[in-house]
This record gives C-alpha cells, structure tokens and sequence, in this order.
C-alpha cells in the first residue's frame, strides 16, 4: 500500500464477509468507514422477501469496535445512493481520499422456480446486490481518482459462485451477481492507466447468517448441508473470504483487475 494512513469503505460491514474484512483492513492500518443498514430500514426502502433478516445497528457498532479505533460505523442502505453519498462526504472529509473500496453488502431471496419469483423478490434482489454495488463505485470512485499519483486504488465487490452458475430457485440472486461480474470487468476497462483496479471474489457456501437462510429457501435441516458442494467438505470460513480480499486490497500486484477470484472450497473445479 503506497500512501500513508490509507482508507477503506467496506459496505455489508456489519457481520459476515464484510465485518471480517474490515477488520483485517484496520489490521493492515486502513482507516476503515463501516456501512451497513440503519436501524430503521428495511422498511424504508422494502423488505427483503422471505426469511432473511440483515444485521442490527448494535452489530455495526460492535464490527466498527473490533477495528481497534480504526473503525468508524456509517448507518446507509446501499440502495440509497444519496444516503451513500453523504457518507463518502463524511469519510473524504475527515480522512482523504479512499484507497479501497469492498462491495459486500448483498441479501439472499427466492425458494421457487423463475416463474414463480415475486416482483418484491426479483426488485431486492437486483436492488440490494446489483444495484447496490453500482451506487457505492459511482459514489466512491470519483474520491478514489482524486488521488494524489502514483495511486494504488482497489474496488472489490463480493460477488458469489452465482456469478458463473446458475443457482436453482435463486435466479434473481443468480442474475445480480453475474451483474456484478459485467459491472466489475467494464470497470476495470474503464479505469485503465488509472492505477485503479476493480475485480470480484466469488465465495462459495461461507458459514454465515446468509447460508442460514440459503439453507431455509431449499428447505435444508441447516447449513452444514452445503458443506457436500464444496471439495474441502466444510463450509468456508467468512475470514477465508476476507483474507483473499485483504490480500486483494493490499498486496496483489496491479496487474490483477477485470478478473473474478473463486475461493469457493473447489465447488467450480
Ligand atoms: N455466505 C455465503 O455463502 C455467500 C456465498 C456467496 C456470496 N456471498 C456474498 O457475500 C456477501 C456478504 O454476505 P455474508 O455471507 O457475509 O452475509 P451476511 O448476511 O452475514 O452479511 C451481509 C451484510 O449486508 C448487509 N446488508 C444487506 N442489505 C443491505 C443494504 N441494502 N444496505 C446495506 N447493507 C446491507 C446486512 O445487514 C449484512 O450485514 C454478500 O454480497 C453475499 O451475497 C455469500
């Protein structure tokens, strides 16, 4: 990382793949903005269909603590590109221009066939984890190629083995991530000599409150069921997924951009 007192916006930052990525990126001396839900959504801007539930302010607070005073929580819904906005004017004006950007957020709906997919459900979907990814790079790109040169800016977006499979009763969710696959590879063309770069990591089954409802919508007994899909015969552990991209964010060499990294346990191989 060439500047000193880097920055990191990691959205979804609450728990899961994004908590554990923030705190890895405060291990490695970013200033970390944490976004998450505000407490009062979803209801704001719609429910997420089914039985996934997001995480509470409480937890956004508690993942922006476990960045030893590097973490700062900011409540916005990533479908809210004013309300990111106004965050990234917050965090440009009290430490800089942002290094690297993790787009994390995303939630998990469907259980049915395309045919049978509500319009509640094919909305959130596209909205939270396509759309989502799309308003946090407009809102934080500008800031990242404000940069003083020789810049070294990452954009990372969480995108998931969905992104090159198709996942049965999960078609809206499979649609958004290969999204954000197009999203990230057009990017990165766009950023081209700009010593930005912009790729995915595609987790696999990651132990995390997400595959708890994964598990719900296919009507598993529990998550540890998806452990058969994956080559190491367990679920991933979230801070896999956060190493790969803290390795991403930090020490991979600039030459790697467009591309999807898989750390998925060998569910492609
Ligand atoms: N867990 C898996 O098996 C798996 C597999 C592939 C991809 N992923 C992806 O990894 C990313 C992180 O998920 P996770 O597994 O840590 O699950 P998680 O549910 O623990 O974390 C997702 C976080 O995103 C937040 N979020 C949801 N909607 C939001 C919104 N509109 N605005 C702001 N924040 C919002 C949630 O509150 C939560 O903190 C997601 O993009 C998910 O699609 C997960």
């Amino acid at each position: 990382m060439a500047r000193e007192n880097p920055v990191a916006v990691v959205t979804g930052a609450a728990r899961g793949i994004g908590a554990a990525s923030a705190a890895r990126l405060a291990a490695r001396g970013f200033t970390v903005a944490l976004i998450d839900l505000p407490l009062e959504s979803p209801g704001r801007l719609g429910e997420i269909p089914g039985p996934y539930r997001p995480a509470h302010g409480q937890d956004l607070d508690e993942a922006a603590a476990a960045c030893g005073g590097r973490g700062h929580a900011h409540a916005a819904d990533v479908r809210d590109p004013q309300a990111l906005a106004k965050v990234i004017e917050t965090v440009v004006a009290h430490h800089g221009s942002i290094d690297v950007v993790v787009a994390a957020a995303g939630a998990v709906a469907g259980g049915a066939p395309l045919w049978q997919t509500d319009d509640d459900t094919w909305r959130s979907m596209i909205d939270i984890n396509l759309t989502g990814v799309f308003n946090i790079a407009r809102a934080a790109l500008p800031s990242m190629l404000d940069a003083p040169a020789p810049r070294n800016g990452r954009f990372v977006a969480v995108a998931s083995a969905a992104a090159h499979h198709g996942l049965p009763q999960l078609a809206a969710y499979s649609a958004a991530k290969h999204g954000v696959a197009g999203l990230v590879k057009a990017l990165s063309a766009e950023l081209t000599n700009s010593g930005v770069t912009a790729n995915a990591v595609c987790p696999g089954s990651t132990a995390t409150g997400m595959l708890d409802t994964s598990a719900a919508l296919y009507g598993m007994e529990n998550r540890e069921e998806f452990a058969v899909q994956a080559r190491i015969g367990r679920l991933i552990n979230p801070d896999e997924i956060a190493a790969t991209i803290e390795w991403l964010c930090v020490d991979a060499p600039a030459a790697l951009t467009g591309s999807l990294i898989d750390v998925d346990g060998g569910f492609r191989a």
